[in-house]
């Protein structure tokens, strides 16, 4: 998605700034980039297509100044050229405008602004272009060609913002006003900040270093940014102000610390994680601090991607601790579906918070009456803000797309509500809480050793080779480690670009089996007791077809090696805690794979790290 950095103060040097707040945004997914610096005599805007190694070339003889805003682009209205990149101007260059969202009524505004100019006064394909047109109208309008006062550009700024339907979060530039920045903020985050300056993102990590507080400006406010302060409105024009959060991450924490690449990095912080979201939580007092209004009939788990596949498994917990019946669905498609039973509860997993279909889904069921709690790991994101309640993962930032540590985190998140909803039902007691308790505390130390292993190195280098010039893929699962092989399908997907399948074993022969053919890779998650067997089962039918097998065993299993061409063995651990061993197999392989194929794991082609457009 897009990202947004704007900073007001009194010193120069805002270009190098700019761009190094862009840099922290990288992460985030982008195809083009802008900056705009805002001079007393005018706006100066420099814009490249693709990396920002471009944009670095375009803006070294840009003159500096003391305000500007920036962007990273990732198109969504018009492909990512230079002309459709980010600040986008009116014809007259009285305004600059930066954009993250969608604004829905486009096409009708640009048709009345062509009819009112009698000309296509448009360069670009984008929406947001059409904001600047409005501003400069209603400037136009309010103060004719004289720079405007507060007031007019208040004034002008409700006017153009009442003109426009969707979610988006906007900053503006205007020409002869280089002390302040308009701001505005409808579904897609928007955070201000104040240090030796005025500081404006549209996510938070690109704030780190620079700020110790921020703000999250919510829905509906829209103001002014000033280099010590902030003028803001709610949607009634009515002044508001907000309070500031203390910023949960330092800067460290999102930088790479000597690994090759973030996603490597997060794959082996996960022990540490692990250790983070269940320190102080495992006992029946920590407990009562996962926040339940009463004990529902129904749990209706919502989220995306990743999130969802954590979702699968907080359903396996919930419905094996607790008794309570869970139902998962993609939040897109839970928004259209019927209500739930009168007393569900319903469960956003997002690691970034900011998701807008996991968002939408909440404030739905938030519509219908029901108790929200999600599981996330951005403390202070607009879900986290919009939920009744919420559980944090502890996972610190996470920097590459495809996520990793977090999905560790989320699933934890979701044994904790599953414990916790164990004890309301009275289903958990003392006793398997504490067994539960014991395996998730040796846990950690057990995942190290197997990121440490030489059988787990020796195994994936025998693996990854299988997948040499290969374009289709499955993973394989059943029962709880079903999610993990949707899970693990999907991480190769997104950072190599092979087409993998992840299916439930007993669903191979009602048609996937069809697409097995000689060398075809397929994972198999293994399990336990005939459910393992089962697996086995399809081991058999897969490679009878000419498939190479990767079985990812528990240590001690004597079978596998009999079923598959190559076995991975790791460390056995209590079965609610087994398939995240597992998947930390799949994250690797994954890794290896699409490292092999020279792919860029963290900043996958087309991909975002939070998708905040529906
Ligand atoms: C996971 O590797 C992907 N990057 C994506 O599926 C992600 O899990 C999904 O977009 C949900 O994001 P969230 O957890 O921030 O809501």
């Amino acid at each position: 998605m897009c990202g947004i950095i704007g900073i007001t103060g009194d010193k120069e040097g805002m270009v190098s700034r700019l761009m190094a707040g862009l840099t922290k945004m990288e992460y985030r997914g982008y195809d083009s980039a802008g900056v705009c610096i805002s001079h007393p005599e005018g706006l100066d805007v420099k814009r490249s297509e693709g990396v920002l190694d471009n944009l670095k070339e375009t803006v070294k003889d840009m003159k500096d100044g003391t305000c500007g805003i920036a962007h990273t682009r990732w198109a969504t209205h018009g492909p990512p050229t230079e002309e459709n990149a980010h600040p986008h101007c009116d014809p007259q260059f009285r305004v600059a405008v930066v954009h993250n969202g969608i604004i829905e009524n486009e096409v009708q505004l640009r048709q009345i602004l062509i009819e009112a100019n009698n000309n296509d006064c448009f360069k670009s394909e984008t929406d947001t272009e059409l904001v600047a047109h409005v501003l400069a109208q209603e400037l136009d309008a309010e103060c004719g060609d004289v720079v405007p006062d507060d007031e007019q550009l208040l004034a002008a700024w409700r006017r153009s913002l009442d003109r426009f339907d969707g979610s988006f979060s906007l900053a503006a530039v205007v020409k002869g006003r280089s002390d302040v920045i308009l701001v505005a903020r409808s579904f897609s985050p928007l955070i201000l900040a104040h240090n030796e300056a005025g500081f404006l993102a549209s996510d938070v990590s690109c704030l780190v270093g620079m700020v110790k507080e921020v703000c999250f400006i919510e829905d509906g406010d829209w103001g002014l940014l000033h280099k010590d302060r902030m003028e803001l409105f709610d949607s009634e024009g009515n002044p508001v102000s907000r309070k500031s959060t203390k910023l949960q991450w330092n800067e460290e924490d999102a930088e790479l610390g000597g690994w090759p690449t973030f996603m490597l990095k997060e794959i082996n912080e996960q022990p540490a994680v692990v250790r983070a979201c269940l320190q102080g939580r495992l006992s029946r007092e920590a407990l009562r601090g996962v926040k339940i209004p009463y004990k529902p009939d129904l749990v209706r788990i919502i989220a995306c991607g990743t999130a969802f596949h954590a979702g699968m498994m907080a359903r396996h917990y919930i419905e094996e601790l607790s008794g309570i019946p869970c139902i998962v669905d993609h939040a897109h498609e839970f928004r259209y579906g019927t209500p739930a039973g009168p007393k569900a509860l319903v469960l956003g997993v997002s690691q970034s918070g900011e998701t807008a279909d996991t968002l939408a889904g909440l404030m739905t069921a938030q519509e219908r009456g029901y108790p929200t709690l999600s599981i996330v790991n951005v403390e202070t994101s607009t879900i986290a803000r919009q939920s009744d309640a919420i559980l944090g993962i502890r996972a610190g930032p996470e920097i590459g797309v495809a996520s990793t540590k977090a999905f560790t985190g989320q699933v934890l998140g979701g044994l904790l509500v599953a414990l916790r909803l164990g004890r309301l039902t009275n289903k958990v007691h003392t006793e398997e809480l504490a067994v539960i308790s014991n395996a998730a505390r040796r846990f950690p130390n057990a995942m190290e050793r197997l990121l440490a292993s030489t059988q787990l190195e020796q195994g994936l280098k025998r693996a990854r080779r299988l997948f040499h010039d290969k374009n289709h893929a499955f993973f394989l699962g059943r029962n709880s480690s079903y999610p993990i092989a949707l899970e693990g399908a999907l991480k190769l997907k997104e950072i190599s670009y092979i087409h993998a399948e992840g299916y439930a074993g007993g669903e191979l022969k009602h048609g996937p089996l069809a697409l097995i053919e000689d060398g075809t890779p397929v994972v198999v998650i293994s399990s336990e007791g005939i459910i393992q067997q089962k697996l086995f089962g399809n081991a058999r039918e897969v490679s009878a077809r000419g498939a190479r097998v990767i079985m990812i065993a528990v240590e001690g299993d004597e079978e596998a090696a009999a079923h598959a061409d190559v076995v991975i063995t790791v460390p056995k651990t209590h079965p609610l805690l087994q398939p995240i061993m597992h998947n930390v197999v799949c994250q690797l392989l994954s890794y290896h794979v699409a490292m092999d194929r020279d792919c860029n794991v963290d900043r996958p082609r087309n991909l975002a790290k939070s998708v905040t457009v529906e």
